[in-house]
């Protein structure tokens, strides 16, 4: 039975309502049809097809080798199961280089694939990139902080925004690309502090991972909240199985984790 009440499928009207109005987006990752249903049926309100799957489904230690049509496979496989939740893809690493190059393969996230939004990584560079996927009428989420699609050129996976340069960067580009037309901005590893103070000044929904509990959504990797991650879990993640009966369980208690503002707590954020 689906834990949500209203079955009117999610926009990105309704994601800048809920945060105007104060209620917190769920969103996963989903990289197939089954888990895409169970997720959107539990009240989960953005599926993620993250290029996270080159590490948790490829068995990668990146997202490096991640391919534009490996990519659409799951996207394509996500969008014949769900409904209401709204689905965002995830462009992967070399398959925007330049404003064309992106707007043809985001153009085939939503054409081929099903997709209504989708996610790149990057700050000021990317804000040319952004306004040409919105003047052409494509949904844009920008991803700031931890980019690991530059995990090399970042020397590792690292919290950033700590030093007040960078801080004043992040908060920056977050101004910049909801100008530019983006309708979402996702903020990864970034102190809490920063990550509330970039919500409070764009209008458009920031979904955080390890970016504290003032973010407008949490986002988190399916495989981290069922408890599958092969080797250390990152600080914040949390395993939702443990405790309860079964998957559809877990699910659900993240979901209401996420809504009644009780995850992420202080063990799972950087200060
Ligand atoms: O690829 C992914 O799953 C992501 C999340 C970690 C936000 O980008």
């Amino acid at each position: 039975m689906s834990a949500h009440s209203d079955s009117r499928p999610v926009t990105v009207t309704t994601l800048r309502e809920m945060k105007r109005t104060g209620q917190r987006i769920a969103c996963l990752t989903a990289y197939d049809a089954s888990f895409a249903a169970l997720l959107d049926e539990e009240g989960v309100d953005v599926l993620l097809v993250g290029d996270s799957l080159g590490m948790v489904i490829q068995g990668h230690a990146t997202t490096i080798p991640v391919t534009m049509e490996q990519m659409l496979y799951h996207v394509q496989c996500v969008a014949r199961g769900h409904k209401r939740a709204l689905l965002m893809a995830d462009l992967p690493f070399m398959s925007y280089a330049s404003p064309e190059q992106a707007l043809t393969n985001a153009g085939r996230f939503l054409q081929e694939g099903g997709a209504q939004m989708v996610k790149l990584e990057g700050g000021a560079q990317q804000l040319e990139t952004v306004g040409r996927l919105a003047a052409n009428g494509i949904p844009v989420c920008a991803h700031l902080g931890l980019t690991p699609q530059s995990v090399l050129k970042l020397g590792g996976y690292r919290v950033q925004g700590r030093e007040e340069s960078a801080a004043e960067t992040m908060l920056r580009d977050a101004v910049a690309f909801e100008d530019a037309g983006a309708d979402m901005i996702l903020l990864e590893c970034v102190p809490a502090r920063l990550a509330a103070e970039i919500t409070a000044q764009v209008r458009i929904p920031v979904i955080g991972i390890g970016a504290g509990k003032d973010c407008d959504g949490q986002v988190l990797v399916l495989h981290d909240v069922l408890g599958v991650t092969a080797g250390r879990m990152p600080k914040f993640a949390k395993d939702f199985l443990a405790g309860q009966g079964d998957v559809r369980a877990a699910v659900r208690a993240y979901v209401q984790a996420v809504k009644d503002g009780r995850f992420p707590d202080q063990t799972h954020t950087f200060n």
